[in-house]
């Protein structure tokens, strides 16, 4: 296993500010790693250790096997990043923008212009090419951003928080642009604040609070850790909202009080545990009127694990204390039941690759006059 990303106990002050304390991360050869994090915890300072843009103040790290001290120039030749605050020139055009990123990686004007048109179809920005990119909305600038990231055909890409702004198509396409990505051996770190997001797209997770990595592991880990999935009845009154509290208690079951209006919150293992919740309910005559099923949260991951005391202690999800009840009825982010009985977990099966024409699309073609290198 080939490791393309290192971090080794990196720290980063600033000032008093201890941005980053002794932060240790690994990504293998074709795989992604999310860093999960809320404002301030620290997530772009590390990438901008490892994309040279600031040194550390201690610890080492290395990008493609360089060291991003010793050697900024091989890794800057290697990695493509999309910075968290879009570094498109608005005076450029959309096309302009991509070309000017080419021609600086050396690629010749015919290999610039099939690679931009290339990154302009993928991006779905074909028919604004030839618009300023000041005249862009924000969607459209991140996009536009991300297409810049990938014109060197990069080996390591650094996204942080790439689909903030995005509408949700966009962000599904660009999670299917990722995945192509992963599929050629790409190697992946994202930033993001959404679980949804590393749980679809990350083979591995690692949860910055305050600069530190509170928890490791895979989304599964993790979710596991953070909280168990609920089942969240939602009734027509708060008359009802009562009665349904006392009958499912009397069923033996643990129901809360949720947050939403007239809802009823109880943690559930299965989905066979469905009929336990809504039999009773039916017996006693109360009207369910609508059923969801909640994941744990960001929100949840941080009451588990960033929150808890000494927390200082980097935490790995494995084998580590479970979690504290409170933390378990938070709502987090829910999806319909059409019926009872059973939707699988959102986000559709993971890695579920794209076409392999679009995969193929980001191979260096050869004699293309593109240099492996990224937009760094
Ligand atoms: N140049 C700087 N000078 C002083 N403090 C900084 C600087 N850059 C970052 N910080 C501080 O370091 C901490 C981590 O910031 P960072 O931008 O890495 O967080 P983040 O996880 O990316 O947050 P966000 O989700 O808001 O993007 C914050 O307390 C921030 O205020
Ligand atoms: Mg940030």
């Amino acid at each position: 296993m080939e490791i393309m990303i290192e971090a080794d106990r990196i720290s980063k002050n600033f000032g008093s500010v201890r941005a980053l304390d002794s932060v240790s991360i690994a990504v293998a050869r074709g795989t992604v790693l999310a860093l999960l994090g809320h404002n301030g915890s620290g997530k772009t300072t590390l990438v901008n250790i490892l994309t040279t843009v600031l040194p550390p103040s201690s610890g080492q790290a290395s990008v493609a096997g360089y060291g991003v001290t010793k050697q900024p120039r091989e890794v800057r030749k290697r990695i493509g990043l999309a910075g968290q605050f879009a570094s498109v020139d608005g005076q450029l055009t959309g096309r302009g923008n991509l070309l000017l990123i080419a021609r600086l990686l050396g690629a010749d004007r015919q290999a610039a212009r099939a690679r931009a048109d290339m990154l302009l179809e993928l991006f779905g920005l074909q028919d604004i090419a030839a618009r300023c990119a000041h005249t862009y909305s924000g969607g459209l600038r991140r996009r536009l951003d991300l297409a810049m990231s990938l014109v060197g055909h990069p080996e390591v890409i650094f996204l942080d928080e790439p689909t903030t702004g995005l509408d949700p198509s966009s962000r599904i396409g660009l999670w299917e642009i990722v995945e192509s990505l992963v599929a050629e051996g790409t190697t992946i770190l994202l930033t993001t604040q959404h679980l949804d997001e590393a749980d679809r797209l990350a083979d591995s997770i690692a949860v910055l609070s305050a600069g530190v990595v509170v928890a490791s592991g895979t989304p599964a880990e993790l979710k596991a850790r953070a909280g168990q999935r609920t089942i969240t009845v939602t009734l027509t009154t708060i008359e009802q909202t009562r009665a349904a509290k006392v009958t499912l208690a009397q069923a033996g079951l643990k129901p809360e009080m949720g947050r939403e209006r007239n809802t009823v919150v109880l943690p559930m293992k299965t989905t066979e545990e469905i009929a336990s919740v809504v039999t009773p309910l039916d017996l006693a005559g109360i009207e369910v009127h609508e059923l969801t099923f909640g994941h744990p949260s960001l929100d949840d991951v941080y009451l588990a694990i960033a929150t808890r005391p000494n927390n200082g202690q980097a935490a790995h999800m494995t084998g580590g204390p479970t979690v504290p009840p409170s933390a378990q009825r938070r709502g987090g982010s829910h999806e319909r039941a059409s019926q009872p009985g059973g939707p699988e977990p959102a986000g559709g099966p993971r890695r579920a690759r794209p076409p392999a024409e679009m995969a193929r699309q980001f191979r260096v073609h050869p004699g293309d006059g593109a240099h492996p290198a990224g937009s760094a």
